[in-house]
């Protein structure tokens, strides 16, 4: 593909192919999924991941702008989605709209992440309707962290209808898409199967017409902890550990820097290195 898709084109896989899609926070690692993921999420686990919060809870317009902005500049062929953070659309349709707009204007995205889903429904509507390409997020909604009382699957058993209902609202809504986070397998098939739109998986099923991972989860760079539904395509972390500590040896015992990494009194001679 030559050209970032469009939200109708995210749309238009339901059912094909499926989706791919990480988080990204930065430029060096957007540049590296570019030309593999169909869309790149700028998400509010950017506050827990990059800036030691403890919960999304924290992440403010300013950081989701900042790390939007990175984003952007290594992005050609991928979409990007912004994540609205915990405080900027749950108010009223027009406070989601003031914060949605800044936050395309200001970084570029091409569409918003937001969570929430019956009671979110009429501000997706208002904001599809004034131009804003809204991606929904049911099931495990990290921002209600307080109000669903820890990290745990949703959707079982009694809950099932609620997020059966969640799914319907927001693509009736006219969201081009839904994240469905943390909910039984066979919900997942179900709500999949149920809704015109595509559900994007995480910690949900093969099923679903897309999958999403936080990239510092898959890379093993963020090891405080590692859900059920994270496989670990690298160790990067123990890597950099590695690293690091091999560099302060090397710094103690004088072995770094060595001879190619320091500079003579006179300048080589032209043509050769600098
Ligand atoms: O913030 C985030 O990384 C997300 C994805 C996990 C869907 O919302
Ligand atoms: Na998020």
């Amino acid at each position: 593909r030559k050209s970032a898709p469009m939200p109708d084109d995210i749309r238009a896989m339901k059912g094909g192919t499926p989706i791919v899609s990480l988080t990204a926070y930065t430029t060096p690692m957007a540049e590296l999924m570019d030309a593999h993921c169909d869309f790149v999420l700028v998400g509010d686990s950017v506050g827990m991941v990059l800036h030691g919060l403890p919960s999304t809870l924290g992440v403010t317009m300013e950081m989701m702008i900042l790390h939007g902005q990175a984003v952007a500049r290594g992005l050609k062929t991928a979409m990007m989605v912004v994540d609205m953070p915990f405080g900027s659309y749950e108010e009223s349709p027009a406070q989601a709209f003031g914060n949605a707009a800044r936050l395309m204007a200001e970084t570029g995205a091409g569409a918003v992440k937001l969570e929430g889903g019956v009671a979110m429904a009429e501000t997706i509507r208002f904001l599809v309707n004034r131009g804003v390409p809204v991606m929904a997020h049911i099931g495990l909604t990290p921002q209600s962290i307080n109000t669903l009382g820890g990290y745990k699957v949703q959707g079982r058993d009694d809950g099932a209808e609620q997020v059966l209902a969640d799914a319907r609202a927001v693509a009736e809504a006219g969201a081009f898409a839904v994240v469905l986070e943390k909910l039984p397998a066979s919900l997942s098939d179900r709500v999949t199967a149920e809704i015109p739109i595509p559900t994007i998986g995480i910690g949900a099923s093969a099923g679903c017409d897309g999958q999403i991972l936080v990239h510092y989860d898959m890379l093993g760079l963020f090891t405080r902890f590692k859900p059920k539904f994270v496989k670990r395509y690298a160790h990067l972390g123990e890597d950099a550990e590695k690293a690091i500590a091999a560099y302060a040896d090397e710094v103690r015992t004088r072995a770094f820097p060595a001879e190619e990494h320091i500079f003579a009194d006179t300048a080589p001679a032209k043509g050769k290195a600098k």
